[in-house]
């Protein structure tokens, strides 16, 4: 899979893309994540990426021209492998790039869970754009993007610690970044119910034993107690995961 995404903070991407899991996929071309500076693509004078509301306001929104020239561009030196068509001035349609989801991380966008997760990791390459100001000229959104996802009902003071998030939960599903100890699809969300309690050594910590069933050795004992704890515990902290067609988790 490869992750593009533009941003005016490019650092910020350092710390979490060089260590544990998304390190080592990367080391092994499993994933490739490319950061862009979008005051690259800024090419007045003063490389502004912002201006003033037209109508007043507070704050200021981020451009749309910088933000069309970096998507455009990045997305036609990639089409090397077939996915991104980029643009054409001839056709001037905006989404002539579809198979890459173009994303806005904004907490005006759906939110993200475990089915959106599994959406976009279906995908061999997607696009983020990270904003950093008040709002975005409403013509990125209609004419540019493809998608909008939040994180939740918060606001942040940009869209980069959502596009980490989001790589990061994303990577998780593309084949062969987990071992196999490590597989994503039993985690809790990916089987509707959240995993219960685990132990390991010592046996007794500090008095507390662990449950005698655990230590038993009698596996399909352990795995009906397991279901059972599962679903116990998803009843008093999720309700909400048991509830309706399975389609609660998203939005
Ligand atoms: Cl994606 N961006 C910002 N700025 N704030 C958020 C968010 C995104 N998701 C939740 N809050």
């Amino acid at each position: 899979m490869r992750v593009d995404i533009l941003t005016l903070f490019p650092a910020m991407f350092l710390g979490p893309l060089q260590e544990s899991i998304l390190k080592r996929a990367q080391q092994r071309g499993l994933l490739t994540v490319v950061v862009h500076q979008l005051r690259d693509y800024a090419f007045d004078r003063h490389q502004m990426t912002d201006d003033v509301p037209y109508g007043g306001g507070a704050g200021m929104v981020m451009r749309p021209d910088p933000v069309f020239r970096a998507v455009r561009s990045i997305l036609d030196c990639g089409a090397e492998n077939g996915t991104a068509r980029g643009f054409s001035a001839e056709n001037g349609t905006a989404r002539d790039f579809s198979a890459v989801p173009v994303v806005l991380l904004t907490p005006q966008g759906r939110r993200l869970d475990h089915s959106v997760v599994v959406e976009l990791a279906q995908h061999e390459r997607l696009l983020f754009i990270c904003g950093h100001y008040e709002g975005f000229d409403e013509r990125i959104r209609e004419h540019l993007v493809t998608d909008e996802i939040s994180l939740g009902d918060y606001v942040l003071t940009g869209g980069e610690l959502a596009a980490m998030v989001i790589v990061d939960a994303v990577a998780r599903f593309v084949p062969g970044v987990l071992g196999a100890s490590e597989s994503a699809h039993n985690d809790s969300y990916a089987s509707g119910l959240l995993e219960g309690p685990q132990y390991t050594r010592p046996s007794v910590f500090e008095g507390w034993a662990v449950p005698d069933v655990v230590r038993s050795g009698n596996h399909a004992k352990i795995a009906a107690w397991k279901q059972e704890m599962a679903i116990a515990r998803t009843v008093s902290r999720r309700p909400d995961l048991l509830e309706g067609d399975g389609e609660n988790c998203r939005r």
